[in-house]
């Protein structure tokens, strides 16, 4: 795992958007795993910034998102329908037939799970997921005692990510929806490489169980120990509970020395 620690979450945004726009130069035709939520705001918008100035076209790219409510009509406003297409896709040359969302008002949920999945193998996979981790350690919605191979399939949320999502919906917990469609943490892992997220002090306890706690299923996203591929990027303060911040920081600059 790579952990990469940087002064401001702008800075996470910034070297983020580089990332994956890096990817995509090489691999015009990838598959791209988005997530959503208040952290990759910043990505999206430079990712934005990369299109308007000519260096990337995302006319190729295939994406999928990690989730989607269940319940909400598309085109409610706190819909990831929506949000994905006000943050990033119609603000750049992203193909609608392309990008995929799970089917959060499907009639047949566990059949809208499966077609899911199978979207995801008949793409050829995901070569890059973008995620961000929740205060109570999930990923995507996989919240604490999911399974660690777990598939594309309806979750209930906790009370803590509903109360964490409530301010997105500028009302109480109690309307934030009780249950979404979620990739799995198996499906997550399947992906090529991972890119994970996490900005402010309010992640800190989150993050030092995701990089330094045990594999468990009480925080998901400690499944990406077992991940090849993973590099997790931090602000100052989503870092500042690592017992080994200073040499997460030394390993980071003989990178970067090595990369120059
Ligand atoms: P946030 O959510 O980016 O809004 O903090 C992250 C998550 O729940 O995965």
């Amino acid at each position: 795992m790579r952990v990469v620690i940087l002064e401001s979450a702008k800075q996470v945004s910034q070297r983020s958007a580089k990332h994956i726009c890096q990817v995509v130069e090489e691999i015009p035709s990838m598959t791209l795993g988005l997530a959503t939520g208040g952290t990759p705001v910043g990505t999206y918008r430079e990712m934005i910034e990369y299109y308007r100035q000519g260096q990337v076209s995302f006319a190729q790219v295939t994406t999928f998102n990690l989730d989607e409510y269940v319940g909400l009509p598309r085109n409610h406003a706190q819909s990831y329908y929506t949000f994905m297409h006000q943050q990033l896709f119609e603000h750049a040359d992203f193909e609608q037939s392309r990008c995929h969302l799970p089917d959060g008002e499907a009639e047949d949920l566990s059949a809208a799970c499966e077609a899911y999945e199978r979207a995801i193998d008949e793409a050829g996979g995901i070569d890059l997921q973008l995620l961000g981790i929740g205060t109570d350690g999930h990923i995507a919605f996989n919240e604490p005692s999911s399974s660690l191979a777990s598939r594309t399939r309806v979750k209930a949320l906790t009370r803590q990510t509903r109360e964490d999502n409530a301010r997105f919906f500028d009302a109480p917990a109690e309307e934030v929806p009780k249950l979404a469609i979620t990739m799995g943490v198996g499906t997550i892992c399947e992906a090529t490489e991972i890119l994970l997220l996490a900005t402010g002090k309010g992640k800190a306890n989150a993050v030092r169980d995701l990089i330094e706690g045990p594999v468990t299923a009480q925080v998901p996203a400690s499944a990406l120990q077992l991940h090849p591929h993973v590099t997790v990027m931090l602000d100052e303060p989503a870092a500042s509970r690592l017992a080994r911040r200073d040499y997460y920081l030394h390993v980071e600059a003989l990178q970067l020395e090595l990369e120059a």
